[in-house]
C-alpha cells in the first residue's frame, strides 16, 4: 500500500492505521467501494469489486471505530455477522488496545432485523437496532427480548442525528458506516456525515446499484484529504461539509 497524496510514502500496517485515525470525539464516516462508473455491486453484493487492500482498509476502519452503522438492506444483502473476538477485526482491535468485539447498529424504519439471525444471536457486544416510532411495537419487543438494544429515534421515520446522539450517549462516538445507498443519502441530507472513504475499483460495471439511491437536494462538496493505492485500487479519503482532520 502506498500513499500518493499527501506526502507520498510506502505504508505498513501501523502506518495504515495512522492514515485512517479520526479526530477525537464524535465522527461519522461512510465507507464504500465503487467501480469507476459508480456501481457498488456485482451480482447484488460488493465482494466482486474488492481486493486484499480494500479488505485491509475495511478492517482498519472497523478497528478504529466504536460501532458499525449499516442499513438493513445492506446487512441483509451482505449477510452481516457480529464483530467477534478472535476475528481479524477483533485481533486488530486488541492490538490497538481496544475491546475485541464491537456492536453493529442496524438502521431499519420497519425494525426488519431477525431476532433469530446470527447478527443478533451470536453477538458478544449486543446488536443495536435504530428504528422509529412507526415500526411494529411487537417486533421491537421481540428484538429487545432477544438481547437487541432497540433505539427509537424519530416518529414516522428514523431521525439520524437523534440516533447518533443516542449512540454517543452509550459511549459510541466514532461511527463507521458501511452503507448502503439509502443510508448514505439520508445521512448526507441530514448533514450528519463527516467523512467519506471511497475505494475506487479499477473496473467498469454499468447497470448495477449506485452509490446513492436517489438525487440529493443539491451537490455535496467533498474535500480530498488522502489517496492511497494498491494493485490499481485507489483508496480516497474525503471530509464532508467543513469537517476537519487533525
Ligand atoms: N459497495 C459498497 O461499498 C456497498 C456498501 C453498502 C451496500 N452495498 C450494496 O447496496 C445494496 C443495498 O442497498 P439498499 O438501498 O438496500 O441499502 P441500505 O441503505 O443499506 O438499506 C435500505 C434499507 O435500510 C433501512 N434504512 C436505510 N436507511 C434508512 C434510514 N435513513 N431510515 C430508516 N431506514 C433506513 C430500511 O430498512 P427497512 O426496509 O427494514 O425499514 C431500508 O429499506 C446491497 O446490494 C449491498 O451489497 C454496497
Amino acid at each position: 500500500m502506498r500513499r500518493l497524496f499527501p506526502d507520498p510514502a510506502e505504508l505498513d500496517d501501523d502506518a495504515l492505521v495512522a492514515a485512517y485515525r479520526c479526530p477525537p470525539g464524535r465522527w461519522l464516516r461512510m465507507d464504500f467501494i465503487a467501480s469507476h462508473d459508480g456501481a457498488i455491486t456485482v451480482d447484488g453484493v460488493s465482494e466482486g469489486l474488492g481486493s486484499p487492500g480494500d479488505r485491509r482498509v475495511f478492517r482498519t476502519l472497523r478497528a478504529l471505530a466504536d460501532v458499525v452503522l449499516v442499513g438493513h438492506g445492506t446487512a441483509a444483502a451482505e449477510g452481516y455477522h457480529p464483530v467477534l473476538p478472535g476475528s481479524a477485526v477483533g485481533r486488530l482491535r486488541e492490538s490497538l488496545g481496544r475491546t475485541p468485539s464491537m456492536p453493529v447498529a442496524v438502521v431499519s424504519r420497519r425494525a426488519s432485523l431477525d431476532p433469530a439471525g446470527a447478527l443478533v444471536a451470536d453477538a458478544v457486544s449486543p446488536t443495536i437496532l435504530v428504528t422509529c416510532g412507526a415500526s411494529d411495537p411487537d417486533r421491537r419487543a421481540a428484538l429487545t427480548a432477544a438481547g437487541v438494544d432497540v433505539l427509537v429515534c424519530g416518529d414516522d421515520d428514523v431521525d439520524l442525528p437523534a440516533a447518533l446522539d443516542a449512540l454517543a450517549d452509550r459511549g459510541l462516538e466514532q461511527v463507521t458506516s458501511e452503507g448502503g445507498p439509502q443510508l448514505l443519502r439520508t445521512a448526507l441530507t441530514a448533514g450528519a456525515v463527516d467523512e467519506l472513504d471511497l475505494s475506487l475499483s479499477p473496473t467498469l460495471i454499468g447497470g448495477e446499484t449506485r452509490l446513492l439511491d436517489g438525487a440529493l437536494a443539491g451537490p455535496v462538496r467533498l474535500c480530498l484529504r488522502q489517496v492511497l493505492e494498491e494493485d490499481g485500487m485507489l483508496f480516497t479519503r474525503y471530509t464532508v461539509g467543513g469537517s476537519n482532520l487533525p
